[in-house]
């Protein structure tokens, strides 16, 4: 569910119509739902504290939408932090998200992160190798403290969904096998730098069905299990994320209550563990939306019709990377019969095409569009390929809304770049 809706004629978001953020802020314009934010964190730790999980920490995945004020939405209403860079980490500070909720993942963590992620107090560091682990803990060791991790397992099942996002098979460079968790756990216990307190698992992105999932988190009970059983102290369990959002036009993702349902199950009898979570795409993809202008209807005599947009690929990479499908929504629809266009921006490549043969209610230049589905994976992934200013950042609470990053002028592009000496 989310709170972009047609009212009279023409699509809102909560209670402003995404015309009027148009006209006062220019396109392309990305434009996020506070109440969808809230709603949707809200339905995952409902479901999880309903199905017994107590006291889940969900820290929300930084990649998945990195605004400031997003994250401040989210964390005001509980949510942690999950982070995979420094600028992550300052990102989720400067939102107001304690630093005992945010765990620090990713696969190559620099020294400088690391030691940056121990000054702040983060709540996890998630190694994912033997070098790591022996990094953080020299860093930790000379700066005197102790660095609380945990180890991130591959558990090789296949989640499915695109090659791209799939991240938990073993031929995959994330996380180490069973086995070498085991022995990292064990070696991690007796080293003065650092203080394992649990393993953590992410096994891919906008995963439909729950079977990879449960097929995962088998294997992570099992080890934990076997972990303890060796006399070593496990207290935190790390599921990822990974839930699909419902995208039009693919497959349902499942429930939250099902998924949640189907943890307690396969951790049922389990004690003493405390369960994070790291959403990303379930809790900001229906949150927002990138709305772009209608520059030409290039319509060829020998039939194509071409939707010319003002934003491009720079803007919202998904469908050029990932051949992503963004339901595309007219903002204001006209009537009439549907007609089939290929809707691309004006960067100069075929790639930069969102979509073809695409059905939609007629359209003429000058047109407001709405590309459904684009507070995940969206702004985060924009760049500024042909010297695009990066699209400004709306956020809508009820009948507000206030621009959360501006669109940078040609002069702050140019002014980030500096002569050679010799030039
Ligand atoms: N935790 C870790 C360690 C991750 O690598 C990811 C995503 C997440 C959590 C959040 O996953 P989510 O709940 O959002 O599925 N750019 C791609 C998606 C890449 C996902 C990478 N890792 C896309 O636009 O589809």
């Amino acid at each position: 569910m989310n709170h972009f809706e047609l009212q009279g004629g023409e699509l809102y978001c909560e209670d402003v119509a995404l015309a009027k953020i148009a006209e006062a802020v220019g396109t392309p314009v990305y434009v996020y739902s506070s109440a969808t934010l809230e709603r949707h964190f809200n339905v995952l730790r409902d479901a999880l504290t309903a199905a017994g999980l107590k006291d889940p920490l969900i820290a929300f995945a930084v990649k998945a939408n990195s605004n400031v004020a997003v994250l401040r939405t989210l964390a005001q209403a509980g949510a942690g932090a999950d982070v995979v860079s420094e600028g992550e980490i300052r990102r989720a500070i400067a939102a107001g998200v304690p630093a005992e909720r945010i765990v620090f993942s990713g696969v190559g963590k620099t020294e400088a992160e690391v030691a940056y992620a121990l000054e702040t107090g983060v709540a996890e560091i998630n190694l994912e190798s033997e070098p790591e682990l022996h990094l953080v803990n020299t860093v930790a060791q000379r700066m005197g403290k102790r660095a609380t991790i945990a180890i991130r397992v591959n558990p090789d099942v296949e989640a499915g969904g695109h090659a791209k996002i799939s991240t938990g098979k073993a031929e995959n460079k994330f996380g180490v096998s069973m086995a070498e968790a085991e022995r990292l756990y064990a070696n991690a216990s007796n080293m003065a730098g650092v203080r394992p307190v649990g393993v953590a698992c992410h096994i891919g992105s906008q995963i439909t069905d729950l079977a990879p999932l449960e097929a995962a988190f088998r294997k992570m009970r099992a080890l934990v299990e076997r972990l303890r059983a060796e006399g070593l102290s496990v207290e935190r369990l790390d599921l990822g994320g990974g839930l699909a959002a419902p995208y039009f036009n693919q497959p349902t993702p499942p429930a939250p209550s099902d998924y949640a349902a189907m943890i307690a199950r396969v951790m049922d009898g389990l004690p003493d563990i405390q369960f994070a979570f790291e959403p990303g795409r379930m809790i900001a993809a229906n949150a927002g939306v990138l709305v772009a202008r209608v520059l030409h209807v290039n319509a060829r005599p020998e039939g194509r019709r071409f939707l010319v947009l003002d934003a491009a690929m720079n803007d919202l990479l998904r469908p050029a990377m990932y051949d992503a499908y963004h339901e595309i929504q007219p903002v204001k629809p006209r009537a009439g019969e549907p007609v089939v266009y290929d809707v691309v921006g004006p960067i100069c490549e075929t790639g930069d095409t969102f979509t073809r043969d695409r059905a939609l209610p007629p359209i003429e230049a000058g047109d407001l569009v709405a590309f459904m589905t684009a507070g995940a994976y969206g702004a985060a992934m924009s760049s500024e390929y042909n010297s695009r200013l990066l699209a400004p950042e709306v956020l809508v609470k009820g009948s507000q809304f206030a621009v959360v990053r501006p669109r940078p002028t040609y002069d702050d592009m140019l002014a980030r770049e500096q002569a050679a000496p010799w030039l």
